[in-house]
Order: C-alpha cells, then sequence, then structure tokens
C-alpha cells in the first residue's frame, strides 16, 4: 500500500499537534453524552484537533491529497 503525506517535522504525518506529547490520544464518550453527528479530522491540520475544522479542504487543495474527516453519528 502506497502512503502519500505530507512530511511535518522529522518526516511524520502530524506536523504541529500537541507534540508535546508522546503519543495523541483521544477518548470519545458515547451513549447518552454523544452529538447526533461529530466530525473527527484524520488529516492533522485542524486547529479544533481532534474535531473536524475544514483544514483538510486546504490540505487537499495544496498537496492534491484527498482525506476527509471521520463521521460519527449517534
Ligand atoms: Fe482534518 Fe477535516 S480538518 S479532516
Amino acid at each position: 500500500v502506497a502512503v502519500r503525506a505530507e512530511a511535518g517535522a522529522g518526516g511524520g504525518i502530524n506536523p504541529t499537534i500537541r507534540k508535546e506529547e508522546e503519543k495523541v490520544v483521544d477518548t470519545v464518550l458515547t451513549g447518552e453524552l454523544a452529538k447526533p453527528l461529530t466530525a473527527y479530522c484524520r488529516c492533522w491540520r485542524s486547529g479544533t484537533f481532534p474535531l473536524c475544522d475544514g483544514a483538510h479542504v486546504k490540505h487537499n487543495k495544496a498537496t492534491g491529497d484527498n482525506v476527509g474527516p471521520l463521521l460519527v453519528k449517534k
């Protein structure tokens, strides 16, 4: 499988998000606390990570990539 990614610092996929952490892990609550629809970022460019803020559109235009959010529906 070919993997195309815009290189961040050190060649990683994550250019800026929570770089002080050894591993970026987020927990999503399900059940009564869940919203009807939530979009989670998979491009690592969102200013509201782990939520999608639409930054993938700019990234895709700049790189020719085709990434988009993970949609979680209740
Ligand atoms: Fe990253 Fe939308 S901002 S997937």
